[in-house]
């Protein structure tokens, strides 16, 4: 039993968790009421008040917040001033970048919402009707990730392993492909893979991290959908060569369309003998279960994802050990992100060589998400090395409007922002990781001219803000310090020195944080300060903002 999936089913049956509930359930499951308070409290999904009947909310970060979240917010607190029975929030980024702005009523969420949109839609809501929130699904057409042409050749490279049991020339051969990880850390799969199989214990797991909540991120959204095979038979293999029984898909609950597309997949899998004992008659044998996260980006962060599975707080663990050696309930664990895994099938079918050449520096493909100011946003298959310039024009139609390019950020929240001047830069892992920024979690953000860059970077220092699990000082404290100094800059009232505290707070974040969200936390505003130090100072000298964003009262 699992304490987060037990307190799902109650909001489930109740709208929220009453009180009375969680007592009748301490009792029956014979865990401690503070347990059980001290998780449903971490979450938030979790309610413990009863639901108002609107609950709407309006996605706050990056994307949608140069797509004019905050005008949006505005406009829906004016039209609602009526209503007694609603509640509006600001949340925290819902993974629809590539349709923004987002907004989510009654925890459904709908991308791309105008002010006209929301009035349409909260109609229907008001007639008791739930509009489809079905979007479309933007970006590339023709792939590469997918070796197989026919439906019947799906799980070619499983049914070969299964055959073979040439487990030592996987490893080598996706050492050899110089895959590595997708979801941030890049750290070289084929050894992880190893680390894992040679881990001492006879029981093992292999763990999906399909979390994917950075602001700007959306492949593995857009992965799910389209190749749930591929990302199916990268987890059997990976079962297959660490020597694992059970597999967990972890998954965040913003995602109900992947949700249904993975269950089917995994209902299809099972009445085609893929998943149980015997896989394809071999005696291998593995079950694949699908975990609905209860909330909060902290829960990507592997070894906090690891506790929120075993139904605890996700506040992340101190490593070493990893988790390749101590991962769930203790034991050895692989954990992948999704595009690694979907990535796996194809290596092991075309090789190594092939996977490469894929490269602009015979480095291999990758996955992006594009979203901010451009024509075409969405998620594409692109070439390692990939200059950002030719990313934004070719793949992305170029910066929307007509506009200049101002700053990009090259890899999600945590990769700050670099100027237009270095658009040239490759997107790969060396080029980015050699300008003190990196290609993170596969998410190109656009920002035009215009674009306030102290507005910039306070709205991602605030998403790091509100999303710290506040186990560790000095991202707790730390964080809140800087957005405290930048929300006075935007109104002209920080003191010069409290922008030199900023790179004192960063170093001591970076060096002491227990996980990389506060390690990362700082990065868009000293890397704001490092290329638009003039711009973000203008606002306290001249007491106003150069691109005419902040002092209108914009800030909420
Ligand atoms: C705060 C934080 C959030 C993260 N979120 C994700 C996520 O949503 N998805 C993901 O795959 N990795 C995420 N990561 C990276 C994971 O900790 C881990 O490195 C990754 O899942 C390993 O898989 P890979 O080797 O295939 O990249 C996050 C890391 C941090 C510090
Ligand atoms: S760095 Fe931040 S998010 Fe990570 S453990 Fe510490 S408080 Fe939690």
């Amino acid at each position: 039993m699992n304490l987060i999936s037990e307190l799902k089913a109650i909001q489930d049956r109740h709208g929220y968790l009453p009180d009375s509930e969680l007592r009748a359930f301490s009792q029956r499951a014979t865990i401690p009421l503070y347990q059980i308070q001290a998780v449903a409290s971490f979450y938030p999904h979790f309610r413990l008040q009863p639901p108002p009947q609107f609950d709407l909310k309006v996605c706050r970060d990056l994307s949608c917040h140069m797509a004019g979240a905050q005008r949006l917010h505005r406009a829906i607190q004016q039209r609602t001033t009526t209503l007694t029975t609603y509640e509006i929030n600001g949340v925290s980024c819902l993974g629809r970048c590539d349709q923004a702005p987002a907004v989510a009523i009654n925890d459904t969420i709908y991308a791309g919402v105008t002010e006209q949109r929301f009035d349409e839609l909260f109609s229907q809501f008001r007639r008791g009707e739930m509009p489809d929130p079905t979007m479309v699904q933007q970006g590339s057409t023709k792939f590469a990730i997918d070796p197989y042409p026919q439906q019947t050749d799906r799980f070619g490279a499983l049914r070969s392993l299964l055959a073979s049991k040439d487990v030592a020339s996987v490893i080598q051969t996706l050492k050899d492909s110089g895959l590595r990880g997708m979801g941030g850390a890049g750290f070289p799969t084929g050894l992880k893979w190893e680390i894992v199989r040679n881990a001492t214990g006879s029981e093992k797991y292999v763990v999906v991290n399909a979390d994917e909540s950075e602001p700007g991120t959306f492949k593995d959204r857009f992965l799910m959908e389209k190749f749930p095979h591929l990302l199916l038979e990268g987890v059997l293999l990976g079962a297959y060569v660490v020597g694992a029984h059970k597999a967990f898909i972890f998954l965040r609950h913003e995602y109900p369309a992947q949700e249904h597309v993975l269950e089917k997949a995994l209902a299809e899998a099972r009445a085609q003998g893929l998943m149980g004992s015997h896989i394809f008659g071999s005696d291998f044998s593995c079950e694949i279960e699908l975990f609905i996260s209860a909330g909060g980006y902290i829960c990507g962060e592997e070894t906090a994802l690891l506790e929120a599975l075993e139904g605890k707080r996700a506040e992340p663990r101190n490593k070493p050990p990893f988790p390749g050696t101590h991962g769930l309930w203790g034991k050895p664990t692989l954990i992948n992100n999704v595009e690694t895994l979907c990535m796996i099938p194809g290596i092991l079918r075309r090789g190594a060589d092939w996977f490469k050449s894929q490269g602009r520096n015979n480095n291999g493909l990758k996955y992006l998400g594009l979203s901010g100011h451009v024509q075409r946003p969405g998620v594409y298959e692109v070439p390692l090395g990939l200059p950002v310039e030719e990313f934004i024009q070719e793949y992305g139609g170029g910066v929307s409007a007509g506009k200049k390019l101002k700053a990009f950020s090259p890899g999600g929240a945590s990769s700050g922002f670099l100027p237009a001047s270095m658009s040239t830069i490759a997107l790969d892992f060396q080029s980015l990781t050699q300008v003190g920024s990196m290609l993170g979690s596969g998410a190109v953000v656009a920002l035009a001219e215009g674009t306030c860059m102290l507005d910039a970077a306070l709205n991602v220092v605030t998403f790091f803000r509100n999303e710290s699990c506040g186990k560790c000082v000095p991202c707790r404290v730390g964080s809140d310090k800087i957005v405290q100094i930048l929300e006075r800059a935007t109104r002209g009232q920080a003191e010069t020195n409290e922008i030199d505290l900023i790179g004192e707070l960063a170093e001591t974040m970076q060096l002491t944080s227990i996980c990389g969200l506060g390690q990362a936390a700082p990065l868009p505003v000293t890397s704001a300060l490092k290329y638009f130090g003039e711009e973000i100072m203008f606002h306290l000298t001249e007491k106003r903002c150069p691109e005419g964003v902040c002092f209108q009262g914009m800030r909420g």
